[in-house]
């Protein structure tokens, strides 16, 4: 990837993540405890962003001495409770990803203070792509964003090669005045035409859209896994993990299922599942997880890929080979050709089979939920079930991971984990 700039500095409050909740909730905490009255929301956003101290002078009128009060009782709710009312704005992390394996230099550049910007970082996984992390001291209140923006810059980087994002017109302003490009992220706390009026070079409305042009066009890839695996096998279990090992990561993760995920396919999967249902042929059953599959892919699935996001998927096409082609006997030929508007859009990079003997499958389920129409068949069924995945695994070694399951959840996940960052590391 060509890099627009050498290093890319980033303020945090409404550009790397929205903590409006947080701060504006500490704000009126503050003002009640003092006693002072507390303004309404639009004032209190305009908290997000600037020097604190400042803020409680120019918005609530109170004295120097006040203020500094105000910030103290301000940071007792702030720091335990406030700091985790935010999230990442849509895009972000996997910017900061694209841009540190490409080789830029990455750093925050922020007036919060920095114990904060640290706790943060990690919280949200992005830690490990900073080279960096610049904020205040908590002996000061305040900070001129051109000395954090000094300090976050390495040793002789050119102004003209480094780049500030940020979303109030502090970030612009100062950016300017040392000579860097002034990128406005028009989705935080600014008001409207704030950034463009201090002079911003590039203003964007969305992170997304931000994040596009910063990586030159080049969005990051986002990346479809599926787990398989017959009834009891621990999919469920071993999905929640993946998605919280990912997030840790610093990756945006969306989950899934099949049948399902989607309004349109959840409403097949009733109709699938049901044991009313019973007594449906197995083409209509074929045809109707296509159906199914075709919606949930072009409804969540490939948007989520399209911005970067990992999807993880609760069955995918080869539960379709399993069941259908192998189980019910109607051929891989039929069960591909009817799947083909679905899989024409996406199919997963990456499936974990999660194997588990027959007879354990059933040991589990014994004690678990009521059983479903797919679930009462017979055992000759679920023997060409497997049959089917056994073909499957056998076809496609580099995509399909066996993965024992009847082992420990620990065991099973450290495998699971193992072949999922080996894909994504690889990329
Ligand atoms: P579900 O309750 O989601 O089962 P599990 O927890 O085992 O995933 O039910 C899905 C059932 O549908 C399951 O028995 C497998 C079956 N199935 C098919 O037969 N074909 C398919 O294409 C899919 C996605 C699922």
């Amino acid at each position: 990837m060509v890099l627009k700039f050498d290093c890319y500095l980033f303020d945090f409050d409404g550009t790397i993540a929205d903590t409006g909740e947080g701060i504006t909730k500490s704000v009126a905490y503050s003002l009640e405890k003092l006693g002072r009255p507390v303004p309404d929301q639009a004032v209190l956003e305009r908290f997000v962003g600037p020097p604190l101290h400042d803020s409680y002078i120019e918005y609530c009128g109170l004295t120097d001495e006040e203020a500094e009060r105000a910030v103290a009782v301000y940071r007792e709710r702030y720091t335990e409770v406030g700091l985790y009312e935010s999230h990442l704005y849509p895009g972000i992390a996997g910017l900061l990803r694209a841009l540190r394996r490409a080789g830029a230099y990455v750093a925050i550049a922020s007036a919060k203070p920095r114990f904060m910007l640290e706790r943060l970082a990690a919280h949200y996984g992005i830690d490990a792509f900073l080279d960096g992390i610049v904020g205040i001291g908590l002996d000061r209140h305040a900070a001129d964003k051109r000395d954090l923006i000094l300090e976050a810059l390495p040793e002789g980087a050119d102004p003209a090669r480094a780049c500030m994002v940020g979303d109030r017109r502090f970030d612009v302003e100062a950016a300017k005045a040392l000579g860097l490009i002034a990128v406005g992220a028009d989705y935080g706390y600014a008001e409207p035409g704030e950034l463009a009026a201090a002079g911003a070079d590039a203003v964007f409305p969305d992170a997304d859209g931000m994040a596009a042009w910063l990586l030159g066009g080049e969005m990051p890839r986002g990346a479809f896994i599926s787990l398989e695996g017959s009834d009891g096998c621990g999919k469920s279990t071993q999905i929640a993990l993946l998605k919280q090992h990912l997030e840790r990561r610093g990756f945006e993760v969306v989950l899934t299922r099949e049948p399902g995920g989607c309004p349109i396919s959840e409403r097949i999967r009733d109709i699938i599942l049901s044991l009313e249902s019973k007594g449906m042929s197995d083409a209509c059953e074929a045809l109707l997880y296509a159906a199914s599959r075709v919606e949930h892919v072009r409804e969540v699935i490939a948007p989520a890929l399209k911005c970067g996001k990992i999807v993880i998927c609760d069955r995918f096409l080869d539960s379709s080979i399993a069941y259908q082609a192998y189980g019910r006997e109607l051929g891989e030929a039929f069960v591909r050709q009817i799947n083909e508007p679905a899989t024409r859009l996406a199919l997963p990079e990456l499936t974990l089979l999660l194997d588990l003997n027959r007879e354990e499958s059933r040991r589990r389920m014994a004690n678990g939920a009521p059983l479903d129409r797919l679930e009462i068949e017979k055992e000759d069924f679920f023997a060409r079930v497997q049959r089917g995945y056994d073909i499957v695994a056998q076809a496609e070694p580099n995509r399909i991971v066996r993965v024992d399951a009847a082992r420990s959840i620990e065991e099973v996940f450290g495998d699971v984990r193992a072949a999922v960052d080996r894909l994504l590391d690889a990329r």
